[in-house]
């Protein structure tokens, strides 16, 4: 069993070279996944230099835990969005994904990047006869916005019962897709950086950022973090952090190498992979919850397998990995200028279409930063719109400050460090302190403050992500408390370790205080 994404393989991992020396570029893109790689090649392209700065490795973040679907039908039916935000609104974000699949595409042509890039039909389908009629008002909807759609019966597998057929959608290899552009974005004035972590943008003219003991100066920096890191508000409390599932089974028979969305709840959405040696494998996903507000991640998985099993020939599952998506509160994602800030750029809110949405994320900031309009876009992070994100809003925010709250006053079950299962956490408390304990394979034990260092939530240990999560904006890290995905700029701090916890004399227990 294979615990990583299928496009991660341990050798296409670390190129690039960390920073380690100050200098100063035209833009400075934080995060090396679809939206900061594509932004990047854009700028350069445009006769900019940049500087992509990566605290993993390029496509570790959520791009490589996606599922290579390329699509313009977005999580959030056009049915609802033209509600929400009008003709124009909806208008614009069928636009917008057509035109990202679009350049992704001109791309792959043009640089000649081998990433398995195909034209394919999408199918949002129905199991059941109570889902047709959605599917019939969802098509007429989007025809209008220009989209080619049509209500089909049945659908290429045996179990769609009626069906949206999307044409001209597309699917790729994410990670080969990114790398390839950061190889070509690498050189000439223009950088690269790997395993650099951002800790700190100081604002200006021209703006600093630190990282590692070292400082890139520029008149522009993005945040293409997924989340902007540290603490920006009120864009954080507009978006809400999920965790989605995936698995990778291989089959007798091939499936149409189409891409496939059931309307069900739980939702499950479905590629074929058919560049594995041995056959076909198919990714399955879905099983999303709030990041960190469940904790059955097993249960997930064996859900989707049982899933799978009941529709498809599975000889057996050869990958399972979990990932993170954020989830705007009104629908649509966020991108653009930050807050009053004139030079400084996020992009967020993407759920689970941020390979098309990251791409359109780019190619706009990319318009706004060579001179164009930054007022036009529906998408900017000032946009607001009380009637369409409200309900979600209080309802997102209600269920975090709860998080907040309980989380410190219940205080986590006092399992001792010795019977959490090898390979697993817990917070628990050790010496009357809520501390966050990890148990290796080989026993070893990691102590480390459960208190988030971006605002203080109380992290939560993933099982299926093998990793401490916060339910408050998802800021995740490692088992050893290293920092994986902000808006966190830092890891958990340690705490001393204690190999023997029976051992330790009485109060002797350093580290912080929750
Ligand atoms: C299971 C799953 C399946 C999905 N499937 C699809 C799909 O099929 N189609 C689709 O369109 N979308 C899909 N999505 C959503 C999509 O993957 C994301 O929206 C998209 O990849 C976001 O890209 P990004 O470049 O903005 O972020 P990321 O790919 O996360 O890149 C951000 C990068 O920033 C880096 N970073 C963060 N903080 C710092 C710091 N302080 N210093 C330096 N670097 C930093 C991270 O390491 C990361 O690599 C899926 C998501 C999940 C979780
Ligand atoms: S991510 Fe905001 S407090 Fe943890």
């Amino acid at each position: 069993m294979n615990p990583s994404s299928i496009w991660l393989p341990a050798s296409q991992v670390g190129t690039f070279l960390p920073l380690s020396t100050n200098h100063t570029v035209d833009v400075v893109i934080i995060g090396g996944g679809i939206t900061g790689l594509t932004l990047a090649q854009r700028l350069k392209e445009a006769g900019r230099t940049v500087a992509v700065i990566e605290m993993q490795s390029i496509g570790m973040g959520a791009t490589g835990s996606s599922t290579g679907h390329l699509t313009s039908a977005l999580d959030i039916d056009y049915a609802s969005l033209q509600a929400k935000f009008g003709q124009s609104g909806a208008q614009e974000a069928a636009r917008k994904s057509e035109a990202a699949i679009d350049h992704i595409e001109s791309l792959v042509d043009s640089l000649a990047i081998a990433c398995d890039f195909h034209r394919a039909d999408g199918w949002r389908y129905t199991e059941e006869t109570s889902g047709e009629a959605g599917l019939v008002a969802e098509s007429e909807v989007a025809r209008r916005f220009g989209l080619a759609v049509e209500v089909v019966d049945g659908g290429p597998l045996p179990f769609m019962r009626r069906s949206l057929r999307f044409r001209n959608q597309a699917m790729f290899d994410p990670v080969r897709y990114v790398r390839a552009l950061a190889n070509h974005v690498h050189g000439d004035g223009s950088y690269v950086f790997e395993k650099t972590r951002v800790e700190e943008v100081d604002g200006g003219e021209p703006n600093v950022v630190h990282a590692g003991g070292f400082t890139v100066a520029a008149r522009h920096v993005v945040h293409a973090t997924h989340t902007p890191i540290g603490v920006v508000l009120p864009l954080q409390l507009e978006v809400a952090p999920y965790t989605s599932y995936v698995i990778g089974v291989r089959l007798t028979g091939r499936v149409p190498p189409d891409l496939y969305w059931d309307t069900a709840n739980p939702y499950h959405y479905i590629r074929p992979v058919h560049t594995e040696p041995d056959g076909a494998v198919l990714l399955i996903g879905g099983e999303d919850h709030k990041t960190a507000h469940e904790s059955d991640g097993a249960a997930r998985f064996a859900a989707l397998e049982s899933y799978a099993r009941s529709r498809f020939a599975v000889t057996d599952v050869a990958w399972r990995w979990a990932g993170e998506l954020f989830q705007s509160v009104d629908g649509l994602p966020y991108f653009g200028r930050l807050g009053g800030q004139t030079s400084i750029y996020g992009a967020t809110g993407f759920a689970g279409t941020g390979l098309t949405m990251g791409t359109a994320a780019a190619l706009d900031i990319g318009r706004i930063i060579l001179g164009g309009d930054p007022s036009l876009s529906e998408m900017r992070p000032q946009r607001f719109k009380p009637v369409a994100a409200a309900a979600n809003f209080l309802r997102e925010n209600a269920s975090a400050a709860r998080h907040m709250i309980a989380d410190r006053l219940d205080g986590p079950s006092a399992t001792p460090v010795l019977e959490i299962p090898l390979g697993e956490g817990r917070v628990t408390m050790v010496e009357g302190r809520q501390v966050a304990v990890y148990r290796s394979a080989t026993g070893q034990l990691h102590h480390l403050s459960p208190v988030c260092p971006h605002v203080g939530g109380i992290v939560k240990w993933n099982q299926a992500g093998g990793s401490w999560d916060c339910p408050l904006h998802g800021s995740r890290f490692s088992p050893d408390g290293t920092l994986l995905a902000g808006p966190a700029c830092e890891g958990l701090q340690r705490m001393r370790s204690k190999p023997d916890p029976g051992s330790e004399p009485e109060g002797a227990y350093g580290g912080a205080l929750v």
